[in-house]
């Protein structure tokens, strides 16, 4: 299937099965604004738990934190978000589409890349297992000449970044001959700066009224708790502060659902160091973001690390974690060395001291951060794109069906089990109920008793749904159910007493914990 079918195939069902639904849909919606379904809420507070429990449960010096998204101003002009929070934006005169300048060289880049990835896979065909690639790379004319094209531009790129010199960004563009993916012209306009965040008022009269910020990111409510967190927990350099919330951005070029919204959840960690002990921190966070994602279960080739080419205004060394979306390689979540930019810049704007005395070193200082930063939204459409297969299978009566099937990672799945009762007499649908009264406790449980068992078995699936119990007349002799495994379709007859073991065994959040 075409990754671009793929994903409106996935946009579709996620509306369909109640995962996510636009904004305001009666109205014609609101673009880049979404709101979550009856699944969508629970898979989304179970990524939640399983980032926050990660992070608190299994770190003694990492606390959570829950602070107000509105923040006085002067918060947004120490951050450098008022001067700095930026989008070079472009426009094709013909399509009239709008581009973020950045985005449309990093696109171009990782073209150049994909052609040396091209050439080195076909002479890795033609020779074989004597296929030498470091050599290869380093000495095949085209591979070369395609490498120094690339080194160019990043060059050119980050020296242009760093000015804010927006006429050499638009000139990269135009000595790249990178064309409108729309109109297929060269007709840019000049490239502008576009400051990405939402104002609103404070205060009930208009005139007296004082402008302030939807905050941006997260991380800003735990740079100004910093003193408070420190002191009310007795908290020891190296601790982290953890917290999960709304951050709003006014993106310009707001596409592919849900990857890049104007509302959204960040679930960000503020690591704070020693000065100097930030090259082991940074590594250490790397490795255990990455650790994280692959405990899900995925396809581990559909992650990567992505090193950043032009850092942030706050960053000294960054990396994406990125997964292979249907669109292509993404940013699902970042790993920031932010020296102490924030704190130090606190310090300066409200005129107090934002130091920690270390009692070892025996003196003062403004510590170093490493920061986690992943969008639950991101982390979201990641989960879905991963778990969403479409299958042809093999009926009994020999002839084949498609199946479109959430492979959701079971401690993820909204909905745990669901019970059946083969037939809705006999007492099957009462039986059926007390199992599910019983284990309701324990496991998110859905009871079902309309429609064939195939096509419940279908409904479950779709919705993602690891474990399906069937209640028949056997149970009543034996106590005995079939359960219905969703990956394998495996059918297996156990007691009705085994059932909290074995699901507890597949499907908690604990087993996927101790697995990090
Ligand atoms: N505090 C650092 C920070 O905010 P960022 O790279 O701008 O860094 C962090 O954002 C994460 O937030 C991204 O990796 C992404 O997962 C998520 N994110 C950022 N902008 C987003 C948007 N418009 N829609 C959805 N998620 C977004």
């Amino acid at each position: 299937m075409q990754q671009e079918d793929l994903f409106k195939k996935l946009t579709a069902h996620s509306k369909e099965y109640g995962y996510i639904f636009q904004s305001s849909e009666i109205y014609d919606g609101l673009s880049a604004v979404y709101d979550y379904g009856q699944y969508g809420a629970e898979l989304k507070n179970n990524i939640r738990k399983y980032w926050w429990d990660a992070m608190l449960l299994l770190n003694d010096n990492i606390v959570g934190l829950d602070s107000a998204i509105f923040m006085h101003p002067e918060v947004w002009k120490a951050s450098g978000h008022v001067d700095a929070f930026n989008d070079p934006l472009i426009d094709n005169k013909d399509s009239k589409k709008r581009y973020r300048a950045d985005v449309l060289i990093e696109d171009y880049i990782e073209k150049l890349e994909e052609k040396i990835n091209k050439e080195v896979g076909k002479a890795a065909k033609r020779f074989g297992d004597k296929f030498d690639e470091a050599m290869f790379r380093q000495t095949n004319a085209r591979v070369t000449d395609l490498a120094e094209r690339i080194g160019n531009i990043i060059k050119r790129f980050v020296e242009a970044s760093e000015k804010s010199d927006l006429q050499e960004i638009r000139q990269i563009i135009v000595d790249c001959e990178i064309a409108c993916p729309v109109s297929g012209s060269r007709n840019w306009t000049e490239v502008r700066q576009f400051n990405l965040m939402f104002d609103t008022k404070l205060g009930s009269v208009s005139e007296d009224a004082s402008k302030i910020y939807l905050r941006p990111e997260t991380a800003q409510g735990i740079f100004v708790n910093f003193m408070n967190v420190q002191k009310s927990g007795r908290m020891k350099i190296p601790f982290g502060i953890a917290q999960v919330g709304k951050a709003f951005r006014n993106e310009i070029v707001a596409r592919q659902f849900i990857f890049r919204m104007r509302e959204f959840e960040q679930m960000e960690m503020q690591f704070f160091i020693r000065p100097g002990d930030e090259p082991q921190w940074y590594e250490f966070w790397k490795e255990k973001r990455m650790r994280w994602h692959k405990a899900l279960g995925f396809d581990e080739n559909k992650f990567r690390f992505h090193d950043h080419t032009k850092l942030a205004h706050y960053a000294v060394a960054a990396t994406d974690i990125e997964f292979a979306f249907p669109f292509g390689f993404k940013e699902v979540e970042g790993i920031h060395s932010r020296t102490d930019y924030d704190l130090a810049q606190h310090q300066k704007f409200c005129g107090r001291k934002l130091q920690y005395f270390d009692t070892e070193l025996n003196k003062s200082y403004v510590p170093y951060v490493v920061e986690t930063s992943i969008g639950l939204d991101r982390m979201f459409l990641t989960v879905l794109a991963a778990s969403y297969n479409e299958e042809k299978i093999k009926k009994e009566n020999g002839r084949e069906e498609e199946r479109v099937v959430l492979g959701l990672p079971p401690a993820l799945a909204p909905v745990k089990l669901a019970i059946f009762p083969l037939v809705k007499k006999d007492g099957l649908s009462e039986i059926s109920q007390k199992i599910r009264d019983d284990l309701r406790f324990d496991f998110s449980c859905q009871y079902e008793e309309k429609d064939s068992i195939g096509r419940r078995y279908r409904r479950q699936d779709a919705i993602g749904t690891p474990f399906c119990i069937t209640v028949d007349h056997q149970t009543k002799e034996d106590e005995t159910v079939t359960i219905r495994y969703r990956d394998t379709m495996e059918q297996e007859r156990v007691p009705v007493g085994k059932l909290r073991e074995i699901i507890g065994e597949k499907a908690s959040m604990k087993k996927l914990l101790q697995s990090l």
